[in-house]
């Protein structure tokens, strides 16, 4: 077959990004609409276990092999009081949560949510509230969580029936506090004391904590970049990452603009290092400061029916977004620009995990199943571990409504040693031609194509629902070649790539 479109590709091993730090395939459960309640936890439902929590959830969470999970929020975060979701159920308050307008009913606090994460072989991200709270109230709760007894809060967790302290290593400063809809919003002066201070307080109680500060929830707020500087002068010191937020669209209905969203992606984590490693160069300081990108996702399909919501009530459906094939072609740029960025992009936090913006989606006592962006993420944590290499990629540009210079194709590669394994992901955006690609593999052992799997279809627009769980489901592909160091790939129109290579064993 002639191709009217090809690329190339050099990869070499001694060119690496970095080692990935694996807590890049971390997500996110916010009290919010049925994530929690409906989502992991539903007692009354067939398939739910001893404490609540649905088994059939777990099992698709397992599959997703996510090392760290952020809770509880969130806008929730910035007007939670954590004290009403510990101890006797019965007595738990019923409370009104100001940033979805909805009614929290506290049957799921800190400890059913710990208990959770250990089935879900993960690990929680915690979030304190600097919205309506502050120093006192975040210190208590790490105090609850953290210490390990004699004191006022650790000996209240003990009472609960938690002996042991979880050791929760990583928390957020609070939540999106440079967003003018966050409840307890802040100028970035005002932010950036309260979260120096509050740092301070925290590791003076537990220095193994790792604290991540607030910084834009998007490319586009008008305070991005002098936030971040006007924050980290005033914290520095006390923090270890900040954070950025993510969510892109296709409320145009364009889809060569919506998947050159990877260009505002990218060009957001290059400036945010930029913004973090200026604030170091005034300090005169070598202590490095990284990203967690704890919040992104595609985010648009559910936003006119939450207009039609009622206030207070009780876990509605809510953002509820049906992911198209067009939608986990982005998500896997998005996952591919993190894996190239893995220097600094440090954690990052699919949002969120299920029924929210998620890749699991669940009925009332009915099923549980797949989203679209379930497979690239699935792919991208499975195999996307070990040393994310530098991709030297050759290959046409488009432009679009929004972006200039999209290339057709975005490509990421992985190589772990201990294994031999290289993994290349890539996103062909062309709506018409496959691409040819060829690669270019230097300083690797012989290695064979095991596998290549592929994400696509026909319709950009066609969703996994609950009667048609698996519409969009990956296939394999035959093998690529590789011939003398050179593999040779077919990429399909609008497809999402995972070709995955091995080193031959000699003489067996
Ligand atoms: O993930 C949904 C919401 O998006 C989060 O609560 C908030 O932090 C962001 O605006």
């Amino acid at each position: 077959m002639k191709y009217e479109k090809t690329a190339t590709l050099v990869l070499d091993r001694y060119y690496e990004v970095s080692e990935i730090d694996e807590r890049i395939y971390g997500s996110f459960v916010e009290h919010l609409g049925r994530c929690v309640y409906g989502g992991i936890y539903e007692p009354g439902h067939p398939e739910a276990d001893e404490d609540g929590f649905r088994k059939d959830v777990l099992s698709l969470v397992r599959e997703l092999h996510i090392p760290i999970i952020r809770y509880p929020g969130g806008n929730f975060v910035s007007n939670y009081h954590w004290e009403d979701g510990v101890g006797p159920v019965e007595l738990r308050p019923h409370r009104v949560d100001l940033a979805w307008t909805a009614m929290e009913t506290n049957r799921v606090g800190v400890n059913e949510f710990a208990r959770w994460v250990k089935k879900a072989n993960s690990s929680a991200m915690m979030a304190v509230n600097l919205g309506t709270r502050g120093i006192e109230d975040a210190c208590n709760l790490l105090e609850y969580c953290n210490h390990p007894g004699g004191s006022r809060w650790s000996d209240l967790r003990k009472q609960h029936g938690v002996p042991e302290p979880y050791g929760f290593r990583v928390w957020c400063l609070g939540n999106e506090m440079d967003g003018p809809w966050q409840i307890g919003h802040k100028t970035a002066a005002e932010y950036g004391r309260l979260a120096s201070e509050t740092a301070k307080a925290m590791k003076a109680l537990d220095p193994s904590v790792e604290l991540v500060a607030c910084g834009s929830s998007s490319s586009t707020m008008p305070t991005f970049g002098s936030w971040e500087s006007t924050v980290l002068d005033e914290a520095y010191e006390n923090i270890d990452y900040v954070s950025m937020h993510a969510y892109y669209n296709n409320i145009e209905n364009d889809s060569r603009d919506f998947l050159g969203s990877s260009v505002d992606f990218n060009s957001f984590i290059e400036t945010m290092i930029s913004t973090i490693d200026a604030a170091k160069a005034r300090r005169h300081c070598c202590r490095q400061i990284d990203i967690s990108l704890d919040e992104w996702n595609v985010w648009f399909h559910s936003m006119e029916h939450d207009k039609t919501i009622e206030r207070w009530s009780v876990s509605p459906h809510q953002l509820e977004d049906v992911y198209t094939l067009e939608d986990a072609l982005v998500v896997g740029t998005l996952l591919i620009g993190m894996i190239n960025h893995s220097d600094r992009v440090k954690i990052a936090c699919l949002a969120q995990l299920v029924n929210v913006i998620a890749p699991i989606m669940t009925e009332e006592g009915g099923p549980a199943w797949r989203q679209t962006i379930y497979y690239p993420f699935a792919h991208a944590s499975q195999y996307g571990r070990g040393k994310a290499l530098l991709p030297v990629v050759d290959c046409p540009k488009y432009d679009s409504k929004k972006y200039k210079d999209v290339p057709l194709l975005d490509v990421s590669a992985v190589w772990r040693e201990e294994d031999g394994e290289l993994t290349i992901f890539a996103v062909n955006k062309d709506l018409e031609d496959p691409v040819l690609l060829t690669a270019n593999l230097h300083g690797f052992e012989p290695c064979e194509a095991v596998e290549h799997i592929v994400l696509t279809g026909e319709d950009l627009k066609q969703t996994n629902t609950s009667s048609c769980q698996n519409a969009v489901v990956p296939e394999e592909r035959p093998r690529p070649q590789v011939e003398d160091s050179v593999l040779q790939a077919e990429l399909p129109k609008h497809s999402w790539n995972v070709i995955r290579l091995k080193r031959i064993k000699k003489g067996i």
